[in-house]
């Protein structure tokens, strides 16, 4: 039987930290078993907002493959490429654009709250308006029929199937409609307690040493009633307690929840053991990503590869868009 196949891609925005690994590419890895996938790059998105400084686009999505392959997802078997090395993007984003109604583009929701967050950047531009559509040619090349992606991306998927159905409609049934299949994300928090981003700087990178992880984590919030030592916590309310969670069993987790309920341990006593798993974790995936440094040439040549099985992918679709639209 033909596995259905799945795409998804990332902006490129630098090393990864542990929010992508427990998140999209834990997803990313297990259905890297079961689906045929296609991933990429996604850094003409990356231009949306960043065309006035474009000058890291580049590296950084050298930097995000090789961090994909060093958590082991294996470019034999899932298709790893660049979205601006397959130009089809841009031709099926054109044809897209003609058919797509303003209202559309205009009333999604990530277009108004993204130019009110992002106060740094200029983000009024017709190519950030047309993010979403851009975003719908990525999916629609390959004829996904599973799009794994956050909450956050939900209202694109809806535009990308809004869209493939009113280009079915007027020229008959080419695209494929494609279904969202939600990432459950177990929430991981950066240092601070918030959600782990770079863009609060609280993060834990992939990249880290065992050094630099009990640098960042010795300090990390806790639960803030705790003060003194004597002090019982709450570990119901301890982002600390919350990446114990993720990374531990059932019988450590009682450790955890005992000693801090009963102020048994301190708070340091508790986040030792977590950053000594944490870099066990780790060392795995950097011993990879060392072997991948090793060689760029190879890199190239996986990223290379990649993009040959994509774009034949991409053109065989383009090839019949061209037929159905008779221009
Ligand atoms: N917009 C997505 C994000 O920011 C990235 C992306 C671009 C994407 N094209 C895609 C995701 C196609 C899934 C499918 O996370
Ligand atoms: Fe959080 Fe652990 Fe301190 Fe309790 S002991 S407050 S769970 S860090």
């Amino acid at each position: 039987m033909a596995q259905k196949r799945v795409l998804s891609g990332m902006r490129p925005t630098g090393r990864l930290h542990l929010g992508h690994l427990d998140g999209a590419l834990a997803n990313w890895l297990a259905l890297s078993e079961t689906h045929e996938c296609y991933f990429f790059s996604a850094d003409w998105h990356a231009l949306t907002s960043e065309y006035a400084d474009t000058a890291s686009i580049h590296d950084n999505t050298r930097e995000m493959i090789a961090d994909w392959i060093s958590v082991g997802l294996n470019p034999e078997k899932v298709t790893l490429f660049v979205q601006s090395d397959i130009t089809q993007h841009a031709e099926l984003y054109l044809i897209l654009s003609m058919i797509t109604p303003l209202p559309w583009a205009l009333g999604c929701p990530t277009f108004k709250e993204q130019q009110e967050q992002i106060q740094d950047k200029d983000l009024n531009t017709l190519g950030f308006l047309g993010y979403p559509i851009l975003q719908s040619a990525d999916i629609l090349l390959y004829r996904a029929h599973e799009v794994p992606v956050g909450q956050d991306q939900i209202p694109h998927i809806e535009i990308t199937r809004d869209v493939a159905r009113r280009f079915n409609n007027f020229f008959g049934d080419v695209l494929v409609i494609p279904k969202v299949k939600l990432t459950e994300v177990p929430k991981i928090p950066g240092t601070d307690g918030r959600k782990m981003s770079k863009s609060y700087g609280n993060t834990i990178n992939l990249a880290d040493t065992p050094k630099e992880v009990e640098t960042k984590l010795r300090p990390m919030v806790t639960d803030p009633a705790r003060k003194r030592r004597t002090d019982p916590g709450n570990p119901e309310i301890c982002p600390v307690y919350t990446l114990w969670k993720a990374y531990e069993t059932h019988e450590n987790l009682e450790w955890v929840r005992t000693g801090c309920t009963t102020a048994g341990i301190g708070c340091i006593d508790c986040k030792m053991p977590l950053i000594k798993k944490i870099n066990e974790r780790l060392a795995p995936i950097q011993e990879r990503r060392k072997e991948i440094d090793a060689d760029p040439a190879k890199l190239d040549k996986v990223i290379a590869d990649g993009n040959e099985r994509a774009r034949a992918t991409a053109e065989a679709t383009m090839a019949d868009v061209r037929k159905a639209i008779k221009v």
